[in-house]
């Protein structure tokens, strides 16, 4: 059934492609997070261990909402690990045990998805005229400037 909300058809469209681009972008973080709660080496390994594991939990809420977003303006979210791959602006990298380059990766995509939110938010609100899905970006990118500023905090 249509969703009546008083944005146009055209514009609902848009704005579902531009969420499933944030889609894929957060199933791939999220996937990539997962490895490295795995794949640490290092004498502080059960820090960063429950380290990654606070990231990829507060990722996981993030997609389904980010799912249920797509839904609620009438459209469907792309499901398939080969749509994900399609459509990310992210990069998968070699895997490493290594905590500078595991967190440098993250910080990248991190940062990367930030600049994203912050652009596509705007367009959403402004050429869309979609303003709860713009304010939902704005929310994400918040969380997103959070976690990056924690990954940071390990660098220097
Ligand atoms: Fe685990």
């Amino acid at each position: 059934m249509n969703a009546n909300i008083g944005i146009s058809e055209k514009d609902k469209k848009a704005v579902a492609a531009i969420l499933n681009v944030i889609l894929a972008d957060e199933q791939i973080l999220y996937n990539k997070t997962r490895n490295y709660h795995w794949s640490y080496e290092g004498s502080n390994f059960m820090e960063m261990h429950k380290f990654y594991e606070g990231q990829y939990s507060e990722l996981e809420e993030m997609i389904d909402e980010i799912a249920e977003r797509i839904r609620m303006i009438g459209h469907f979210p792309e499901g398939r690990l080969k749509d994900y791959l399609r459509v990310t602006s992210l990069q998968e990298q070699d895997y490493t045990t290594s905590q500078e380059e595991q967190l440098k990766n993250l910080l990248e995509d991190h940062e990367s998805i930030i600049i994203n939110m912050r652009k596509v938010a705007d367009t959403i609100d402004t050429v869309h005229k979609d303003a709860g899905s713009a304010d939902f970006v704005t929310g994400l990118m918040q969380h997103h400037e959070k976690m990056a500023w924690m990954i940071r905090s390990y660098l220097k």
